[in-house]
């Protein structure tokens, strides 16, 4: 795995030292040939983080809505789509998807009878269609791997897809506000993640945990909740 996040920071490194902060994903997709085990973040199993926090908003639950009466649900940078699959695989209708073209195909490939729409779209100019729709977005290591001066405005983009009153689940890695950031990816402070709550957006839960990795590493685990009032995010 530190072989495939070598590569990939390489590739990262080479298209940011040209100014470009987003071609790289697809040129790691497809430089990996098809092979799953050059992409470091997929391990071939759903985020357990995102499954947990969706078991939490069950009914009764710090009295959320009950997440899986939602029908629609809006995966942002699904990467190979495990998580998509493990989302629909418990009845709910799941957009997924990803700056690259061919990780979305390779979604395809890889779950060829899946109910998930797979779509190839960059968070940046997302289909108007999209707006005030989903009732449910995850969002899970996509914020990590922008830089921070991008990141609000993912997070603002991704508000306008929210429909009144829907729920935003975000997992990422977590530091201390005074530790460096380091390399890709980039943890995310406390700070960073209350500062994207504001207008019609309220943090409601935010959690900082060691996962089972070894070595563990630490992470945040939020959920953002949109008002139910009228009208769109700015
Ligand atoms: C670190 S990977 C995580 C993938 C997946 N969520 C997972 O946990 O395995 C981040 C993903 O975000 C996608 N991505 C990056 N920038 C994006 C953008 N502007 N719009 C949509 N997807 C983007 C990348 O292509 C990549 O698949």
């Amino acid at each position: 795995m530190s072989e495939a996040r070598d590569r990939i920071r390489k590739i990262a490194a080479e298209h940011r030292a040209r100014g470009d902060e987003t071609a790289w994903f697809e040129a790691v997709y497809s430089e990996a040939g098809g092979d799953r085990a050059r992409i470091a973040w997929a391990d071939g199993e759903p985020n357990p983080h995102v499954l947990a926090l969706l078991d939490e908003m069950k009914p009764g639950a710090d009295g959320e809505r009950d997440v899986l009466e939602v029908l629609e649900v809006l995966e942002v940078g699904c990467g190979l789509g495990d998580t998509s699959e493990a989302l629909a695989a418990r009845g709910l209708q799941v957009t997924a998807f990803d700056l690259s073209p061919t990780a979305i195909r390779w979604c395809r490939r890889r779950f060829p009878a899946s109910s998930v729409n797979f779509v190839a779209a960059d968070l940046f100019a997302l289909p108007s269609t999209w707006e005030n729709r989903f009732p449910f977005i995850v969002e899970c290591y996509t914020l990590q791997v922008l830089p921070s001066a991008l990141r609000a405005r993912a997070m603002r983009a991704l508000t306008r897809t929210l429909a009144p009153g829907g729920h935003l689940l975000l997992v990422c890695r977590a530091r201390d506000e005074a530790e460096p950031e380091g390399e890709i990816p980039w943890p995310l402070t406390e700070t960073e993640l209350r500062s994207f709550a504001g207008g019609d957006l309220e943090l409601t839960k935010m959690e900082r945990f060691l996962d089972d990795e070894g070595p563990p590493a630490s992470r945040f685990r939020a959920v953002y909740r949109r008002s139910p009032g009228e009208g769109g995010a700015s």
